[in-house]
């Protein structure tokens, strides 16, 4: 590949267009690295002018946002300092409420044109510190879905048929991943592609789900087996009543 043709790739990894590309790095540039709400302040103004936004954005500095074109923002949608948003078609589109914390990445990376990817979240959704999505086969999230930390949604695989070629060299496959509404990801969990989580499951602390797993569910482990259903009363232990606790803004957006 010549340098020319290199030159153009990177330039169609960071944006839609050369004239979109030089816009959105000024303002990223000039606006990008402000703290304190004087930053928030001024990037929910000028962002809206890179992305679709309804209502104005609350984008922490130091938020890094690839092909921005294809971001979608709910009403309210709060990005964390360090958040990594790789809007490649497809996009990253987040509801409603949705908060994303520090180290967050969304990531869609689909330089090889796939139809299916992208990344969906919907309403109300919290992702911990450091999760990590990758959209090529299309990540679809419902409402209120919560995500401790580092946690991984990965729907991509790498295929390694042939062992005398580089793994990498081998393409990948990529069938999608859904999580259903009211679903918890506990830290350090990994959920591979193929897999749907169905509504209202609990998914333990470092399990990695390799299987669907039915509305729910509590599924814990390597690989992730249930082992109760949320439903049975019998099966779920009470927390005391005095050591739940709820925050401030739990409490105002009740
Ligand atoms: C899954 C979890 C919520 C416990 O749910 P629970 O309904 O109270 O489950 P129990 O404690 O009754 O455990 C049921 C069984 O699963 C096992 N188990 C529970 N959590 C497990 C985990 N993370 N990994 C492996 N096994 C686990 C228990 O040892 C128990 O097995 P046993 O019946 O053979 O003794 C909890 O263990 C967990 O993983 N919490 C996540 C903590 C976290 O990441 N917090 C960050 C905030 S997002």
């Amino acid at each position: 590949m010549g340098m020319l043709q290199e030159l153009s790739y990177y330039l169609k990894s960071q944006s839609t267009s050369i004239p979109r590309y030089i816009v959105e790095q000024t303002v990223m540039s000039l606006l990008g690295g402000i703290p304190s709400l004087v930053g928030i302040g001024l990037r929910g103004i000028a962002y809206k002018a890179l992305l679709k936004s309804e209502g104005l954005p609350l984008i922490e500095h130091n938020v890094r946002l690839l092909s921005p074109a294809n971001i979608t923002l709910g009403k309210n949608v709060y990005l964390d300092s360090g958040v990594f948003l790789n809007a490649l078609p497809g996009g990253v589109h987040i509801g409603a409420g949705t908060s994303l914390m520090h180290g967050v990445i969304f990531h869609v990376f689909n330089y090889r044109g796939l139809p299916q990817a992208g990344i969906w979240v919907g309403k109300n959704c919290f992702f911990g510190e450091y999760t990590c999505i990758r959209g090529q086969g299309g990540v679809h999230i419902g409402d209120g879905v919560y995500t401790g930390t580092q946690v991984q949604i990965a729907a991509v695989n790498h295929v390694f048929t042939d062992p005398d070629t580089y793994i990498k060299d081998q393409g990948i496959t990529a069938e999608g991943i859904t999580i259903e509404d009211d679903v918890w990801l506990a830290s350090n969990a990994v959920v591979v592609d193929g897999v749907t989580i169905g509504k209202g499951s609990v998914v333990g602390a470092g399990a990695v789900v390799n299987k669907s797993l039915p509305p729910y569910s509590v599924a814990v482990g390597v690989p992730a087996k249930i082992v109760k259903d949320r439903r049975d009363a019998s099966a779920i232990r009470k927390q005391v009543e005095g050591q739940v606790h709820f925050g401030e803004l739990e409490k105002l957006r009740s």
